[in-house]
């Protein structure tokens, strides 16, 4: 079913069956964890949702951790990746646990593995919400994964295109003929009776 006052996107994942798979993926990051409590770093803004999820869920309350990347621009990667950190991430010596919403080309977690590794931290384990192996152009290890999809462009539970859609609860694939048909309907019809 698509939200109420949007576009009617293709529902892809909807909301609850994301939110099992999560608890699934903190059940799996937890028998993975050691003595020494994790740096948890979520990759914003796409990853929060999953991210704040996932600290919930993992036992000894653990701070939440950012880091910025940005290699898109609409729907195309442009092939560069600058990371941002906004505050120094304490991750000398510890294990990262790297919270991605989605891995495509693979160079955002090429270049975060890079990053925390020149930082000095001891194993960097990352997390993904989804998977597009399809349009992979860096071969990287991805250490659990929620769903893998299509070579689709996907937005909603955090994820945007041009900064829209980040709160739709279910995960659609975004298309513009049906984003513009229904502005159009909006329109005309702006009471939507
Ligand atoms: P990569 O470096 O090509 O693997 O891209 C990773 C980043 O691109 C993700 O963290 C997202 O921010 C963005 N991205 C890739 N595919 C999609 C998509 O289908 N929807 C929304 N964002 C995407």
């Amino acid at each position: 079913m698509s939200t109420p006052g949007e576009p009617p996107f293709r529902v892809l994942l909807p909301e609850r069956q994301i939110v099992r798979r999560i608890r699934e993926l903190a059940r799996a990051l937890q028998d993975g964890m050691g003595s020494e409590p994790p740096c948890l770093v979520a990759v914003i803004e796409g990853a929060r949702p999953l991210a704040a999820m996932l600290q919930r869920l993992l036992p000894g309350s653990l701070p939440l951790h950012e880091v910025a990347a940005s290699s898109y621009r609409g729907t195309a990667s442009s092939g560069q990746v600058s990371v941002v950190e906004r505050a120094e991430l304490p991750c000398r010596g510890r294990d990262v646990v790297l919270i991605e919403d989605i891995v495509d080309t693979g160079r955002t977690v090429a270049a975060l593995r890079a990053h925390f590794g020149a930082k000095g931290a001891r194993h960097c384990r990352v997390v993904t919400l989804l998977d597009k192996p399809d349009r992979r152009c860096t071969e990287v290890a991805i250490d659990h994964v929620g769903f893998t999809i299509p070579d689709e462009f996907v937005i909603g539970f955090g994820m945007d295109i041009d900064g829209r859609y980040r709160a739709l609860p279910d995960i659609v694939i975004y298309d513009a003929e049906v984003e513009r048909a229904f502005a159009g309907r909006s329109r005309s019809d702006p009471a939507g009776g």
